[in-house]
């Protein structure tokens, strides 16, 4: 594992690799163990990742789990060393991936899975019957979700995000789901993103970091790097190029830094009542 970054400003830290990553903007997601020609095919469908309706077809097609990028295990030292196992979960975009049942095999007891597909949702509630008492699985859209806010301790996206910025209006969905993750997390909640995405492209999405613009965000982030696995046994990775690494974001709420949220957003809100009072004396008066 590599620690690439820790703090609360939007820079990429000078360790991050060099090399310029704009071509990672615009890839599409690599589903686990394929060859490049299958990675291609991929690309066309990119832009429908943000849409319910291309999930929903392709899960109705596809009935077999499938998990992308690489499966719980691969991750599970660094989920294992964050979260602890009685902490209430929320894992965003869960699809047919078998991440949540793979956290209660590994003793977790509190776990929402949730996927905007409604296909992915009955598909996984069928598969597991009764054997995941654990899990709740819910069906909804992570930027505007019906959860009451504060009802997670952890929340954990693996390719959501990504997913979301390959389809049209990727930074506003993001946007929203930065604002939903904080409101939905409790005020030292963590926020985890396994992402290809390095710091230079994702960390401006993910942090907010100016108390003074909307929509702050109160948490500090650090990053990991791991290897991504070898595909073929002859298959060269670079440590230094983002193209061999997935990244993990940890992004920690900070109770202080919820705080002084709450107390500028209170002081906005007086200025505007203000606002508004004096509008309505001036035009009673006239
Ligand atoms: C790339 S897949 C990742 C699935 C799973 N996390 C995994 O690692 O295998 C992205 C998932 O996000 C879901 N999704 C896309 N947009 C969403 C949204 N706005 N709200 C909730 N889920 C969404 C899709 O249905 C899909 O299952």
């Amino acid at each position: 594992m590599i620690n690439l970054y820790s703090g609360t400003g939007r820079l990429p830290p000078p360790s991050v690799p060099l090399g310029t990553y704009d071509h990672l903007k615009t890839k599409a997601l690599a589903p686990p163990k394929v060859g490049e020609d299958e990675f291609d095919n991929h690309v066309s469908d990119a832009a429908q990742y943000g849409r319910a309706e291309f999930w929903d077809d392709r899960y109705s097609t596809e009935v077999e789990p499938f998990e992308w990028y690489y499966e719980y295990s691969y991750f599970s030292p660094i989920i294992r060393d964050l979260v602890p196992l009685d902490a209430k979960v929320f894992i965003a975009g869960c699809g047919t991936s078998l991440f949540p049942q793979d956290m209660v095999n590994d003793g977790y007891q509190n776990i929402t899975a949730f996927d905007i597909s409604r296909v992915a949702i009955a598909t996984q509630k069928l598969r597991c019957q009764d054997r995941y008492p654990q899990i709740t699985w819910l069906q909804g859209n992570i930027v505007d979700t019906d959860l009451p806010e504060g009802s997670f301790d952890v929340i954990i996206d693996k390719a959501l995000l990504d997913a979301l910025m390959c389809a049209s209006m990727g930074e506003v969905s993001a946007k929203l789901y930065r604002i939903e993750a904080d409101r939905l997390l409790k005020s030292d909640g963590l926020f985890i993103v396994i992402t290809f995405g390095n710091p230079e492209i994702r960390l401006p999405l993910l942090e907010q970091n100016d108390l003074d613009v909307e929509y702050f965000t109160p948490w500090k982030t650090t990053v990991q790097a791991v290897m991504k696995p070898k595909q073929y046994p002859n298959e060269v990775l670079d440590p230094d190029d983002p193209d061999s690494l997935y990244f993990i974001y940890c992004l920690r709420k900070i109770p202080e830094l919820v705080k002084a949220k709450l107390v500028k957003e209170r002081k906005l809100i007086i200025k505007k009542n203000k606002k508004v009072a004096r509008g309505t004396k001036r035009s009673s008066n006239l």
